[in-house]
Order: structure tokens, then C-alpha cells, then sequence
């Protein structure tokens, strides 16, 4: 009953959309335009990035000596003992490491292999209860600020510290946070002194995991220090911004909570505007006034109307931005900036999603959020490299599993048009999980790119019971009481099963099992269907050949565990069906841990239909065929297969032509017709060579070749972009391959190559999307080196903070180096 209510009010109701995301430096930008026409003072807000000038230790979680002496000293006996701990403000810790953020201790572990699945499932790496001497990491990081601020108020925000973080300023203990994955504030004025040298004190305690994937160690996401004046929008969710649309007007509520932490009764006024992208002011709303209480808060709520909003798509992610301000005696005291997206969201269980009321097949994948090199702490352009290279197979929706992502990972959906469903970490109404529930729903509640929140995954026991029924419905009512803007809906695997979380969830999500849609569906239609999770198709990078023993899998849409499919058999069902919303394929890229199907000395998952370093595998082609409009003729495998001579090889061709022709050598192999969503393979014996694929799509031709290759003569390094800016943390990808001496990529390359750079920025990362390679991702013994597998491998390079070019030098053994000049400006 209760679910079918939901769903009513969903299918009854145009849902829209709103952000939230404060992006301070544009902020001021704005603000500051926009302030100084209308004579006022600009407010004294702060956001200042805290990543840099940390120093970092292991400790140990079975050694109180090994751990600065936490657990002997006695340090929550009176308030602000530190005893003989390093938490102190005076401890010497000059030998520490230096380090900035984001940083992830556990990319530097060597691979251990110990019988054990969580150790497995994590990747092998020395992390863990079975690693008391990796598993606790301080961080330490002095910071000053003047007495002239003393009348502000201070706050120290993390967005991500895996996991079970306690933080202490100046010795005093100023609180713990336990999940490894939302993001967390503490209000830390008390604790400061002004004009003096301040420390923070952070211990992370990785011992116990949250998931069952690779999920590294330590503060992995950015940090802050916010300031603001004593009455303030709140932190958590102060600004809430959201629109409905009715015909070609848009009207855009704006929520604004504010606090009181003065020591007086106050009475001000809150003003909001909005902005088009360039700032300029397209409406203004009315100064609502506000009584305070001391420690109170209130909350208000203008709405806007917006003529001919541009909205929001996935081909034009337009965003506006909100502008709230506090005005205390003519005077601003506090403002924020949201950048939010104009625009509808509607799930049919007849017809599916629509976005702005056109619907949507939603071709989406799963990720985790590590990256090769970098383990989880990525620099925030490789956020918007990843989402990028989605968007270019024809990815349209993106679900962060399981648990929340970092805000950068969003901001790049927002601006570059990819959906989002929002995870929270796991189904529980208790007390923690549902804090975290609160956390994520407040924290990104105004982003454009989130399309709808999930509830869970996959609780295997619970889902079917009356306790799992019930905390959903509580989850769910959180969901609607914070925002009434969206829907929900629970990754489940529990084919057409139903009571349970079944019952009460908006948005039924399958877990793979899709031949029990139909059944279900025709038992259920008023309940809207996603494939939460599908695919699950394993295929190794530029193998074709299963090798049990480096534990490859054929690159070939063929291999998957017994709950999983191949992509084709999930699509075809998708694309059949207009009341399925589509679904999310597990996973976009490769990550570390779950080498399923295989164990050490296997290290990473198969899964993705891109590798670690984001290098396409053939099954990207399947895809992008299906995906996108663009011209797709992919031919694999490669021509090299000296030794095969005469030997039958299967080559596919992925392609979206609606008949290909083969030819061998100049030989015509005959004539096919593409099936839709399907693919060709031709049984060709191996001769060296020119393999020619020629599509003919419409009135058009399309034709690519593959050619067997000379060996290795010189090395070629392209960069995802020619210029940086010189802030240290701007970054670049550069993937490294090897041209035989006609200039032709060698596609089974094995090269070990050298990289050493000169100049203003640092490499951060090297990889090769070899799931079973155990080299090392960092500088090992002072240098940074990377085999090439099957031809590729990848290098990270965050940026100097110096205006000037870098040069990256790589270099193997018998063939000609490469030197790549990347230039660095100030930037805008
Ligand atoms: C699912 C699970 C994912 C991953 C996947 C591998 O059941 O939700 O986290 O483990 O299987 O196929």
C-alpha cells in the first residue's frame, strides 16, 4: 500500500530539479560583480583549500608504542589531554612524512598475497585487521590564523577519510567520524588560537573495511577550512534549490537555513538572486526577514520564476547559480553560491524515465572511484577525465557503488551531462546509517546530474525480510522529507522476488536476473523497473586467449560468473522493453580487488569495459555502437599472431553499419548483415598482414583496418591536454605506447619504459591496466617506471606551481625515447 502510494506520487508528479554545490572561488567572482553594482559589501565567507603542508605517519593498531602511545596515554580522562601521544600541539613530528592531499596510503603497499577473501576482495593489498602495522595513519598540519578574525567562526571540513577518523585541534578532541565515504564538518572555533601556531590532529583506523572492492586508506578527498560570520547558512544543507517547470516557465525555490550562533537575539534578512552562468542577474527575489534565536535557525523559502529556462540535458547540461545572502543592517553577512540545473525527472511504469519529459534509455554503468596510479585519492581533473571518456561510449548515467562519491565526481556530471544515482553506503535505519543517508541527501541534493537515490545493494538476507521492509520505509521517508524533488530505488538480487524491500521501494531495482522482468513487471505495473546492476562481463585489455595462469580472460564479449551476462544479452532485453528503464553495467572501468573470476596473483576486477587506466577494451566498441550515433567499425583482435600461421582466428566486428564486408590481404571474406545490437564474427586463418573492415551504413562507407606490426622502434606519448595551470593541483593523463618503424601502434607490447620529468609539477601515478601486475604505481627506489601491457600504459602528472613548460621524458631499452613539453599558466 505504502509502495503504491509512492509510486502514485511519483507518476503524479513532474519531479525537478535543483544543486547545491559551493564553488567559493567562483563564488567570489560572482559575488563580487554582483555585490559591487548594488553598492553592497561583499560577505566575509571562506572556503579555502586545506589539502596541502600535512605530515603523515603509520602507527599501529596492535602496538600502543608503535601508535604514539594511543590507548596508554590516558587521553580522554580530562579535556585537552594528549599525555604522551602525538596529538600534542609541540610534538616533534619534523620526520614525518610530508604529504597533501588527497592521499591514499595503501597505493604505496607492496601486493601481499594471504589466503583470505577480504584481503582478495580488496585487491591484496597489507590493509586490514591481518595488517595492524598498515592500518592506522596519522596526519598532522599546522595553520594560523589572525587574531583580526577572532570574531568569525571557524570549520573544518573532510570529504572523504577512510575511515574512523578522530580529530583533535590544539589537543583538544573535537570529534570522530566513522564512515569512510561522507563528508563531515566540525565547527573548531572554540578550540583556536588566534595569532598563534594552530595543529589539527587527524588518526584514520582502516582496519575494519565497509566494502568488498579496492577502498585504500587515509583523508583521500579533499579538505577545507571554512569561515563565516557567526550568523551563517548552515553547512549542512543551508541552501536548498529546486524548480518546477509548467510550460515554457520554470519557478526556482530557494530554501535557505540559517543559524544563529551570536551570542544575541538577531532580527536580519535574506536576499536571493539568480544569475545566468556568466553571472549576469536574471531575477531577483524578495528580502524575507528572519527573527533569530540564540543558537536558533530559520528557514526560508523564496521561489523565482524563471521565463524560457534553458534546461538542463544531457546535451546541454546548462547550470544557473543561486545566490542567497544574509543582510544584517545593510550589510552582507554571509553568502553562498549554488550552481543548479533547470529541469524534469519522471519515472513511468508503462514508459520509462523521461528527462524533461523526453524519455530516456538510461545506458549506464557502475564505478567504483579508484583510478590506476592513484589508488582513491584523484586529482580532481581525473574525475572529469573519467566522466569524459564515459560520455564518449555513450554512457548516460553513471551509479556511484556503493557509497557516496567525492562532490568533484558530480561536479563533472553536472557540467558534463551524465546522470547520476546516488548510493548511500548500505540499508540500515540505525543511527549511523541513517546519518549518512542524511549526509549524502543534504550534501548533493542540488546537483543537476542526480537523478534519483539508492537505498542499498544487495543485502543479501535482509532484503527479503519485514526487517529490511521496514528500514527502507524509513530510508525512503528520510528521502522524501529532505528531498521530495526525486525517487529511490534499492539495488536488488532477488530475480522477481517481492516481499520485503520490494514492497515499499518507488523504483524496483534488478540486480541482473533480467529474464524475471517480464513476470514481474506484468505482477507489478504500477511499480517502475531499472537494472540497478548488469553485466558483470569480465575481459582482460588486448588478450584473446584464456590464461589461467596470469589469469586473463578473453577481451571478447564471451566470460561471465554464473549471476552475470554478457553485455549483448542485457542490451538486446533493454532496448526491447520501453517500460524498462535501461540499467547501469557493472562496471565503466576496472578496479582494484574483486579479480573475479580468478585469485592471486590476479589483483585487479575484469570487469570494466574500460581497464584501470580508462584504455578501451574491445567490448567499449559493443557499446559505443548501440550507445551513440557515431560512425563505430571495431575489428579485433589485433594482426599480430606470429606463430598462428594458417591457424583460424575469430575476428568480431563491433559496429553499428548496417553491412560489413572483410577483407584479408586485399581477399574479400565475404558479406554480412549487422543484427541490431548484435555484432559479426568471421573464422579467419592467420596469415600476416592487412585485415580491412568495410561498413556501409546508409548511403555511406566507413572502413578500418588492423595490420600486423613491425616490432617496437620509438615510443609516443599523447597527453589528454597540452597546458596546465600552475596551481599543484591541475593534473594531466598521459598515455605512453610504442610505433614500429612505419609508425604503426604495436599492439602486444610489452616495454619497459622510464619516465623522468623536468620542471615545475611531479608525477603522481603510473599504471598499465594489467590486472595481474604487481609493479609498483608510485616512484619505487627513486624511479618512476611502467611495462607497457598489450601496448599501453599511462602516466599521471599533477601540476608545479610555477608558470612554466614541464618537459616528461620516456625512455626503453632498443628504441627511440620520446620528450613531451607540457606548458603551465596561471590560468584564468
Ligand atoms: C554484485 C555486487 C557488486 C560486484 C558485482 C560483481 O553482486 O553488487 O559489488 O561485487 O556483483 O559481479
Amino acid at each position: 500500500m505504502v509502495f503504491s502510494m509512492l509510486v502514485n506520487r511519483k507518476l503524479h508528479n513532474a519531479l525537478m530539479i535543483n544543486k547545491f554545490y559551493v564553488n567559493y572561488f567562483l563564488l567570489f567572482f560572482l559575488l563580487s560583480i554582483a555585490l559591487s553594482a548594488k553598492g553592497q559589501q561583499q560577505s566575509a565567507r571562506q572556503h579555502l583549500n586545506f589539502d596541502r603542508s600535512w605530515k603523515f605517519s603509520p602507527g599501529n593498531a596492535a602496538d600502543p608504542e608503535k601508535d604514539f602511545n594511543y590507548g596508554i596515554g590516558n587521553i580522554f580522562s580530562k579535556s585537552g589531554e594528549t599525555s604522551n601521544t602525538c596529538i600534542g600541539v609541540d610534538y616533534a613530528d619534523s620526520s614525518w612524512q610530508n604529504v597533501r592531499l588527497p592521499h591514499d596510503w595503501v597505493v604505496k603497499l607492496p601486493f601481499t598475497y594471504v589466503k583470505n577473501d577480504d584481503i582478495d576482495a580488496h585487491g591484496y593489498k597489507p590493509v586490514g585487521g591481518l595488517f595492524p602495522q598498515n592500518s592506522i595513519g596519522w596526519y598532522r598540519k599546522n595553520f594560523t590564523i589572525q587574531k583580526a578574525d577572532s570574531g568569525k567562526r571557524f570549520e573544518l571540513q573532510f570529504d572523504g577519510v577512510y575511515r574512523d577518523s578522530k580529530i583533535w585541534i590544539n589537543g583538544y578532541y573535537v570529534g570522530g567520524h566513522s564512515s569512510g565515504y561522507t563528508s563531515f564538518a566540525f565547527d573548531i572555533t572554540d578550540f583556536i588560537q588566534f595569532g598563534k601556531k594552530n595543529v589539527v590532529v587527524v588518526r584514520v583506523d582502516a582496519t575494519q573495511f565497509e566494502g568488498w572492492f579496492y577502498e585504500g586508506a587515509g583523508i583521500y578527498r579533499h579538505a577545507w577550512l571554512n569561515s563565516y560570520d557567526n550568523v551563517h547558512f548552515k553547512t549542512a544543507g543551508g541552501v536548498f534549490v529546486y524548480s518546477s517547470i509548467t510550460g515554457d516557465k520554470a519557478k526556482v525555490f530557494l530554501k535557505n537555513a540559517v543559524e544563529n550562533k551570536s551570542l544575541r537575539t538577531l532580527a536580519d534578512s535574506v536576499y536571493s538572486y539568480i544569475t545566468d552562468r556568466n553571472g549576469k542577474i536574471i531575477v531577483k527575489g524578495r528580502k524575507l526577514p528572519v527573527s533569530l534565536s540564540v543558537n536558533g535557525v530559520g528557514e526560508l523559502t523564496d521561489s523565482l520564476a524563471v521565463s524560457k529556462p534553458r534546461l538542463w540535458s544531457l546535451d546541454d547540461p546548462y547550470l544557473y547559480r543561486a545566490i542567497s545572502l544574509i543582510i544584517k543592517g545593510g550589510r552582507t553577512v554571509d553568502s553562498t553560491m549554488v550552481r543548479f540545473g533547470i529541469r524534469s525527472l519522471r519515472f513511468q511504469s508503462d514508459s520509462g524515465f523521461f528527462l524533461n519529459d523526453k524519455p530516456v534509455k538510461i545506458k549506464g554503468v557502475s564505478c567504483h572511484q579508484d583510478h590506476a596510479g592513484l589508488g582513491t585519492a584523484l586529482p580532481d581533473y581525473l574525475q572529469f577525465y573519467r566522466i569524459n571518456l564515459l560520455k564518449k561510449m555513450g554512457v548516460n548515467a553513471y551509479r556511484a557503488t556503493h557509497n557516496p562519491p567525492t562532490p568533484e565526481l558530480l561536479d563533472a556530471c553536472d557540467s558534463l551531462g551524465m546522470l547520476v544515482m546516488d548510493e548511500t553506503r548500505l540499508l540500515n535505519s540505525g543511527q549511523e546509517y541513517e546519518q549518512q543517508f542524511r549526509d549524502l541527501i543534504l550534501r548533493d541534493r542540488n546537483h543537476a546530474s542526480v537523478f534519483m537515490w539508492s537505498i542499498g545493494n544487495e543485502e543479501y538476507v535482509t532484503q527479503r525480510t519485514d526487517i529490511g521492509k521496514r528500514m527502507a520505509q524509513h530510508q525512503l521517508l528520510l528521502q522524501q522529507e529532505l528531498d521530495p524533488t526525486r525517487t529511490s530505488t534499492y539495488a536488488a538480487n532477488l530475480g522477481n522476488y517481492y516481499p520485503g524491500v520490494n514492497e515499499v521501494i518507488p523504483v524496483r531495482g534488478f540486480n541482473y536476473n533480467l529474464t524475471g522482468i517480464d513476470a514481474y513487471h506484468k505482477q507489478h505495473p504500477l511499480q517502475p523497473i531499472i537494472g540497478t546492476e548488469v553485466a558483470s562481463t569480465v575481459t582482460t585489455r588486448g588478450i584473446y586467449v584464456k590464461d589461467t595462469v596470469r589469469a586473463y580472460v578473453p577481451d571478447h564479449d564471451i566470460t561471465f560468473p554464473s549471476w552475470a551476462s554478457t553485455a549483448e544479452t542485457w542490451w538486446k532485453i533493454a532496448d526491447e522493453r520501453k517500460w524498462f528503464i535501461g540499467g547501469f553495467a557493472w562496471t565503466g572501468f576496472d578496479y582494484r580487488g574483486e579479480p573475479t573470476p580468478y585469485r592471486w596473483p590476479n589483483v585487479n576486477s575484469h570487469f570494466g569495459i574500460m581497464d584501470m587506466c580508462g584504455f578501451p577494451k574491445d567490448i567499449y566498441y559493443y557499446y559505443q555502437a548501440w550507445w551513440t550515433d557515431k560512425d563505430v567499425l571495431h575489428i579485433s583482435p589485433h594482426w599480430n599472431w606470429k606463430g598462428k600461421e594458417e591457424q583460424p582466428i575469430d575476428v568480431w566486428i563491433n559496429s553499428n553499419a548496417d553491412k560489413v564486408t572483410l577483407f584479408l590481404n586485399g581477399k574479400n571474406l565475404g558479406t554480412k548483415a549487422m543484427p541490431r545490437n548484435g555484432h559479426l564474427v568471421w573464422s579467419v586463418k592467420y596469415e600476416p598482414g592487412r585485415l580491412q573492415a568495410v561498413g556501409y551504413k546508409g548511403t555511406r562507407v566507413i572502413k578500418s583496418t588492423v595490420e600486423t606490426t613491425k616490432q617496437a622502434a620509438r615510443i609516443l606519448l599523447t597527453p589528454s591536454k597540452l597546458k596546465l595551470t600552475a596551481d599543484s593541483s591541475d593534473a594531466v593523463v598521459v598515455n605512453v605506447s610504442v610505433l614500429d618503424k612505419n609508425g604503426r601502434e604495436v599492439p602486444d607490447a610489452d616495454n619497459l619504459i622510464n619516465f623522468t620529468l623536468k620542471g615545475s609539477a611531479e608525477i603522481i601515478g603510473v599504471g598499465n591496466g594489467d590486472p595481474s601486475s604487481h609493479e609498483h604505481d608510485q616512484c619505487a627506489r627513486g624511479h618512476w617506471q611502467r611495462k607497457l601491457f598489450n601496448g599501453k600504459a599511462q602516466v599521471i602528472i599533477r601540476s608545479g606551481t610555477r608558470p612554466e613548460a614541464f618537459t616528461l621524458s620516456a625512455s626503453g631499452s632498443g628504441i627511440q625515447s620520446a620528450n613531451l613539453k607540457i606548458e603551465q599558466d596561471k590560468g584564468e
